[in-house]
């Protein structure tokens, strides 16, 4: 029996199927690589000495996940497939609503005509738009400000109605904070097709010489330095709480809903200088305006995922920041070189 794990060639599936490999499951790989290089899965079996399937295939492309439901023997799904970039997704609504929901609409189209019905999907700790306070708890109100998140909120609905109609569903819904880091070997990373959106790789592309300095948006917020607080959580231990989830799964649970995050909060300069004591190298910044959409504080209570899953994080900052900094330095390019 095999997990099959949508968007496996992306940032978090990648870590992910290492993670599967090394506790010896036997995975099958759906990936467009729409955002993704098929370099990264072939790095996945060098850093494991393991095999993995691979099927170039479009989540919209229902014919074509069909054959592989009915040629492989799927025990589960971990559903990371989808568009991610804020910015883009307000600029492009319609691809967003289109690849996020109806693919994966058609996902559990197919799963439900093979009777497949235990999936893990990636949801956001976007979900809970500006929060009220912190740290935040499953319960919290939920609400979102721009497409993507609202593809997320939607699909969350999505699933748990899902549930309803069909209580022989099992459906574990993860609210990622902000993965950063890398495999300890520095063979796969996060590799953004464009300037990075997100702080760590802009950090690292400075840190390298590919940008020039780090714009810091905003430095007037209600913080204690007054730049933007982020619950920062190393890719790889948020990858072993999708296999603890999974063993949650074989419980046949019902839905449920875990935060993973660390519980704890850095700001937009602890970064910088965590990041620039670990590496060596100095991160030039300006203060910049605020981005719009962005809030001052998140972070997460992370009691329920310990308490249901046995699931915790172990790595810390500077860990977090080492493993970025080596992937970026043995890979300046990415996976192009
Ligand atoms: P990623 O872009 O690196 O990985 C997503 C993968 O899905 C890519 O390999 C892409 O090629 C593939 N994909 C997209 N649409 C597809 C389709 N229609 N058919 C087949 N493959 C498709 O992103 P990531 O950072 O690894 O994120 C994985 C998941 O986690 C996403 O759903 C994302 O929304 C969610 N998430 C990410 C973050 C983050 O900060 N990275 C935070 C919260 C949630
Ligand atoms: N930041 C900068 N300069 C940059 C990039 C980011 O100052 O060049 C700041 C932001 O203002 C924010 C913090 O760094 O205060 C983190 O920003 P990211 O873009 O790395 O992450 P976000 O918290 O804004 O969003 C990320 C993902 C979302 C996801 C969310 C919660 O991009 O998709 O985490 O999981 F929804």
């Amino acid at each position: 029996m095999a997990i099959l794990v949508t968007g496996g060639a992306g940032y978090i599936g990648s870590h992910t199927c290492v993670e599967l490999l090394n506790a010896g499951y036997e995975v099958i790989v759906v990936d467009n690589l729409i955002n993704s290089s098929q370099k990264a899965l072939e790095r996945v079996q060098e850093i494991t000495e393991k095999k993995l399937t691979f099927y170039k295939v479009d989540l919209l492309d229902k014919a074509a996940l069909d054959n592989i439901f009915q040629k492989e023997n799927i025990e589960s799904v971990i559903h990371f497939a989808g568009l991610k970039a804020v910015g883009e997704s307000v600029s492009m609504p319609l691809e967003y609503y289109h690849n996020n929901i109806t693919g994966t609409i058609m996902l559990c189209q197919v799963m439900q005509k093979y009777g497949v019905k235990d999936i893990v999907f990636s949801s956001s700790a976007t979900v809970y738009g500006n929060p009220e306070t912190v740290p935040i708890k499953e319960d919290f109100p939920l609400s979102a400000t721009n497409p993507y998140g609202r593809t997320k909120l939607i699909i969350e609905n999505l699933l748990k109605d899902l549930y309803v109609s069909d209580n022989s569903w099992n459906i574990i819904m993860l609210r990622y904070f902000n993965p950063i880091g890398a495999d300890k070997s520095g063979r796969i990373g996060e590799d953004p097709k464009n300037i990075p959106n997100n702080l760590m790789p802009y950090i690292t592309q400075v840190a390298v010489g590919k940008l020039e300095y780090l714009g810091v948006f905003g430095n007037d917020y209600d913080t204690h330095d007054g730049t933007g607080v982020r619950d920062y959580i190393h890719v790889t231990d948020l990858a072993t709480g999708h296999l603890k989830a999974l063993e949650k799964l074989n419980e046949k649970p019902g839905v449920l809903v875990y935060n993973l995050g660390t519980g704890k909060g850095y700001s937009v300069l602890d970064m910088v200088k965590n990041f620039e004591k670990v590496s060596g190298r100095t991160i030039k910044y300006k203060i910049l305006p605020r981005r719009p959409g962005d809030i001052a504080i998140c972070y997460a209570d992370p009691s329920k995922a310990k308490l249901e899953l046995g699931w915790e994080t172990i790595r810390d900052i500077d860990e977090m920041c080492e493993d970025s900094w080596r992937w970026q330095k043995n890979n300046p390019n990415g996976y192009n070189d």
